[in-house]
Order: structure tokens, then C-alpha cells, then sequence
């Protein structure tokens, strides 16, 4: 699947504005109430894209226990609509509290070592993270139902925290730092188990059918994806509606209108809606996220990001939802990282090298990355096995000295540089440790920046972001400065 469905390029297009779920009407048309249910809708599918794909990782469908991510990704990596990043092993689970709570086990964190254990809602909300940046305790944490407020409060004698999921069913993507490929085992081996789920026995009543792999997968028209969304919408909406409260009466009536009844759990298209051309106004609404410059900030240096306040967490901003599910789905809220996107990334090609000015370490309190995709949203093979650089790898400066692990202080300002160069041409050996491979024989590409832990001078324009040259292969290195 393509990850990157609409370039942020493309924010340089007017497109249509919409505003579907606002109040200025009262009643939508059936096709206007059909093109917001989609909107509403286009995360699900999503969720179930990820969600087969973790339980053919795991070799069958699973809730509520993870599948712990044994190797980082890489370029034979299955690719499903979350961007890959080689900094973390994932662990993943789907959760599923329709028979009752859920207790998450989260050992003793390491000093030292990012971790974020994030929740999802069934539509890609991250409404809460324990770990690292929110210095969570180790302990139990209940993950319990309720349909407003949601969100991860302290606990009492029995569990450390409660987790709040508006949901019935929703996701947890589990990311622990990486530091080099020896500690991948170590992290598989020794802490990933130490996360854990649990079912608690519950005597009442289901409050919702089973999260089985049959229900997010049978009897839907997947030749028509309008109608494989709303069939789908249909029939998961009642049991997972809006975290905000204010929105769950309003979406409740837009999905009637629209045809699918909430009591039932079907989807009968009403006559004379266009489904066709509801799809394609729904595409446009997503266009018009991309388009509307209010959802982004620029950050200088051509990069960009969704605003911080957008990050992860959507509440009423369904648009926006529906356009990161297509994009970066189970993103994080911005507290905990932050993807910022270089700008002009559809003009990249590989028949060029770039060099790339780091203006000082990038002030984070977890760790950061820059990681290269091809056009399509795929890690890039390579000679060397190399998708990202990082403030764990041995980079130098110019001088030959070492960007990380060396004597430089950690807030060292002074510039350091790397290479983005096809995988054709090698780098030079003064190039070596800050090579980073864009792909053979040409094509697209894209790169992107994470900041784990981010502070407030990565967003706050006090950091200057990196600065992109084109030059030719394997340049002579820069003067130090
Ligand atoms: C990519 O990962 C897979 C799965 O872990 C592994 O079998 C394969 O050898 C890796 N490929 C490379 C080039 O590292
Ligand atoms: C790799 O990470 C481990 C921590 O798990 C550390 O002990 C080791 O020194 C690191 N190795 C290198 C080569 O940096
Ligand atoms: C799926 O939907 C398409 C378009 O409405 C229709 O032509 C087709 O018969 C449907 N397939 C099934 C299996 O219902
Ligand atoms: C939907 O609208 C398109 C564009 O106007 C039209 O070509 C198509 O025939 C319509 N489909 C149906 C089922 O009416
Ligand atoms: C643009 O985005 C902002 C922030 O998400 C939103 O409040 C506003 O309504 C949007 N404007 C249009 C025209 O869609
Ligand atoms: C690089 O590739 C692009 C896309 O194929 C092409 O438009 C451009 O002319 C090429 N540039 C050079 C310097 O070969
Ligand atoms: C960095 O250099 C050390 C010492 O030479 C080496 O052990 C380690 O594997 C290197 N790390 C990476 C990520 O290449
Ligand atoms: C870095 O931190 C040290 C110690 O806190 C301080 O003396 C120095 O001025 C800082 N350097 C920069 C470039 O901020
Ligand atoms: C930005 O954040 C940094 C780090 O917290 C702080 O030192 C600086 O004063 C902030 N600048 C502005 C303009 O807010």
C-alpha cells in the first residue's frame, strides 16, 4: 500500500474546504451525511489493514496479548499503513474490551532508554501514553471502557493508573529505543516481555460482539471501497463512538442520515445517494487538510509538521483524522514525538545527492532520526543496510570527530553534515559514517525527521532546521563550522 497517498506538496493546491460535522446546517442531504460518514469512516480501515497484518506476524488472530516485534524493519519489511521507522522494536495488540477490562503490565523503564506505550482508540486517537516522557510508574494499569473523557489517570492501591479508552476496541503500539543492532535481541529478549496483557474475568453482560477477525473482515464489498466503508462503519459505530462527548449525538444522527443504523448495524445506501461521488468528495476533503495551511507549521528550511495541538490526538478534527490514517496511522501525540516532513520532498530524486547542514544537535529528551523512504513510502535496500542516521550512530564532523559518543557537549551548536547519495554511488570514505542511501537507478524519495521527546526549541523556532543542498556525488567535506 501507498504510504504517502497525498505528498505534502500538494499543500501548495487550493482544494475544496468542507466543514461536515459543523452546525451551520441542521440537516444534511443523505449524500452530504454519506461523504462525512466516510470521512468518519476511513480509519477503520486502516485498523483493519494494521490489524491483519499484526495477527499474520503473529500467525493468527490475537486481542488483548501482544505480538512483540522480534527485528527492526527494514526494506523486506511487510509494509502496512503505519511508516516504518529502525529506531524501535514495536509490540503491538489489539485490544478488545467488549467481554471486559484489560490490565497492562509495564515493567521497571530503563534509565536512559526512550519507551512509549501509547493507546489508541479504534480510529487511531492517541488518548493515552504511559513511559518515558510522562515518567510513568511501573505497575498495573487498568484499561477499563468509558464512553467520555478519555485519557490515563492515577490509580489506587491495586493498579497504578487507569486507562480511559472511549472505545470498546482500539490499539496499543508499544516503541521501545533501540540503541544498535546488538541490543535489538537484548530489547526483544529481556524487556519486551515484561509488557503484558491480560483479560480480567468479568461476570456481566458483553457490551459488544467479540473483536474477532471474522467481524472486521466478512461480508464486505471490498471491490467498492465506498461501501466497504460504510458497511464497515456500520458495523463497528455503536460500539465506538466519537471520545468527544459533544460529537457523539451529532455523528449518531450524520450516520443515520446516512444509512447505517446504529441499532442494527447495517448499512442500506438511501436512494439516490451517489456513492461514487461521495467517495471522491471524501478524497477531496482529505485534499483540503493538506490544502488548509492552519493544520501545518513550517518550520523553516522547507521542513513542516502537523501542528503540535493535531498531533495523534484528532478530537473533532475528522478530516485531519481520516488524512494521518491514510498517511502515518497510530501516530503519537506531539509530547511524545514529532515527524517533521521536509516540505519539497516530491522534487527529490535519487539521480541527485544532497548534502544535508545540521545547524547543532537537535535538543531532545528521548532521541531523533532521519529516515529515507522511496517514493512509495518503502525503506530504501541499500548496500550498507542503512535506512536511517541518528543520534546513535557514529556520525563526524567535518574534522573527523564524532557527532554522538565522542567528547562533543550535548548541546554542541556546531554544524554537521550527512549525505543523501543513491545506494549506486558509495560514498567516499570521509563520507562513510554520515551516508545515507537514497535508492538505485534514480526515482523519488522522501525523508523524514523524528524527534522523540521533543523540547520546545524544536518547535518554537529557536532550532534551525537542517538545510538541503544539491551537490555532486561524494562533495568535498565542508569546512568545519
Ligand atoms: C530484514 O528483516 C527480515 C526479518 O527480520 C530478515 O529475515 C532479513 O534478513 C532482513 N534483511 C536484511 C537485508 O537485513
Ligand atoms: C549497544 O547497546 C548496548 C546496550 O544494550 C551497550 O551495552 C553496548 O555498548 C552498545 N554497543 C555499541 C557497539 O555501541
Ligand atoms: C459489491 O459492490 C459492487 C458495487 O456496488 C457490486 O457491483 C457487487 O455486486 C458487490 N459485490 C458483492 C459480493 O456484493
Ligand atoms: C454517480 O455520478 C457519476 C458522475 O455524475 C455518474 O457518472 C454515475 O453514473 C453516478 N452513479 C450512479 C450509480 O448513479
Ligand atoms: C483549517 O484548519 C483549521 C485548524 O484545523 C480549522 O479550524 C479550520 O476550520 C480549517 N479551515 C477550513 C477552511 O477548512
Ligand atoms: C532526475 O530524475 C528526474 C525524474 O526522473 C528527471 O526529471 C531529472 O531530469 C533527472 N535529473 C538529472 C540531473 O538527471
Ligand atoms: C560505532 O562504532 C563502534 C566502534 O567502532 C562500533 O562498535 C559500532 O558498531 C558502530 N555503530 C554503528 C551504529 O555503526
Ligand atoms: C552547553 O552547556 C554548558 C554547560 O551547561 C554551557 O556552559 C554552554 O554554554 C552550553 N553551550 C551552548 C552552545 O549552549
Ligand atoms: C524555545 O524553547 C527553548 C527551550 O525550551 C527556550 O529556551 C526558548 O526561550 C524558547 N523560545 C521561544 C521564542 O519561546
Amino acid at each position: 500500500m501507498r504510504q504517502f497517498l497525498f505528498p505534502l506538496s500538494l499543500a501548495l493546491l487550493v482544494a475544496p474546504s468542507y466543514s461536515l460535522f459543523s452546525s451551520g446546517r441542521d440537516i444534511l442531504s443523505e449524500q452530504d451525511a454519506t461523504i462525512a460518514a466516510l470521512v468518519y469512516g476511513i480509519p477503520l480501515t486502516s485498523y483493519v489493514v494494521w490489524a491483519n497484518a499484526v495477527a499474520a506476524e503473529k500467525g493468527g488472530w490475537f486481542t488483548n496479548s501482544f505480538y512483540y516485534q522480534p527485528t527492526l524493519a527494514n526494506a523486506s519489511s511487510p509494509h502496512v499503513v503505519i511508516l516504518p521507522n529502525v529506531d524501535t522494536l514495536y509490540s503491538g495488540a489489539m485490544i478488545d474490551l467488549s467481554q471486559g477490562d484489560v490490565v497492562a503490565t509495564m515493567p521497571p523503564l530503563e534509565e536512559g532508554r526512550f519507551y512509549v506505550w501509547p493507546f489508541y482508540d479504534l480510529y487511531g486517537d492517541n488518548f493515552c501514553n504511559i513511559g518515558t516522557a510522562t515518567n510513568s510508574l511501573a505497575g498495573k494499569y487498568l484499561i477499563k471502557y468509558r464512553a467520555s473523557e478519555p485519557g490515563c489517570v492515577a490509580g489506587s492501591d491495586e493498579y497504578t493508573g487507569i486507562i480511559y479508552m472511549p472505545t470498546v476496541y482500539g490499539a496499543t503500539l508499544l516503541r521501545i529505543e533501540v540503541f544498535n543492532s546488538s541490543d535489538v535481541n537484548y530489547v526483544a529478549s529481556s524487556i519486551d516481555p515484561g509488557f503484558r496483557l491480560s483479560v480480567l474475568p468479568s461476570d456481566s453482560a458483553p457490551r459488544a460482539p467479540a473483536l474477532t477477525q471474522e467481524l472486521l473482515n466478512d461480508n464486505l464489498n471490498t471491490s467498492d471501497p465506498a461501501l466497504y466503508i460504510m458497511q464497515l462503519t456500520a458495523r463497528v459505530a455503536a460500539f465506538n463512538m466519537p471520545e468527544v462527548p459533544e460529537d457523539v449525538a451529532p455523528i449518531a444522527a450524520v450516520l443515520e442520515i446516512a444509512g447505517i443504523s446504529m441499532t442494527a448495524q447495517t448499512y442500506t445506501m438511501p436512494a439516490g445517494v451517489n456513492l461514487t461521488l461521495a467517495y471522491s468528495a471524501a478524497q477531496d476533503v482529505l485534499l483540503g487538510v493538506v490544502a488548509n495551511q492552519t493544520n501545518f507549521v513550517a518550520l523553516g528550511n522547507s521542513w513542516m509538521m502537523l501542528a503540535p495541538a493535531l498531533c495523534g490526538n484528532f478530537l473533532s478534527h475528522y478530516g485531519v483524522r481520516a488524512f494521518i490514517a491514510m498517511q502515518a496511522y497510530l501516530q503519537l501525540q506531539a509530547s511524545e514525538a514529532v515527524y517533521p516532513t521536509f516540505a519539497l520532498s516530491g522534487n527529490l530524486y535519487a539521480n541527485q545527492t544532497y548534502m544535508v547542514q545540521f545547524f547543532g544537535k537537535p535538543q531532545v529528551n528521548g532521541f531523533w532520526s532521519l529516515t529515507v523512504y522511496d517514493g512509495e513510502g518503502y525503506l530504501v535496500p541499500n548496500s550498507i543496510n542503512r535506512y536511517s542516521l541518528n543520534n546513535r550512530d557514529n556520525m563526524t564532523y567535518p574534522d573527523g570527530t564524532l557527532v554522538y559518543g565522542g567528547s562533543s557537549p550535548a548541546n554542541s551548536t556546531q554544524s554537521f553534515y550527512m549525505l543523501l547519495q543513491s545506494t549506486d554511488t558509495p560514498a567516499s570514505a570521509e563520507w562513510e559514517s554520515n551516508w545515507l542511501p537514497t535508492p538505485a537507478a534514480g526515482g523519488e524519495f522522501s525523508f523524514q525527521l523524528r524527534w522523540y521527546g521533543p523540547t520546545d526549541s524544536l518547535l518554537n523556532g529557536t532550532y534551525t532546521y537542517p538545510k538541503l543542498t544539491a551537490v555532486a556525488a561524494n562533495p568535498p567535506l565542508p569546512i568545519s563550522g
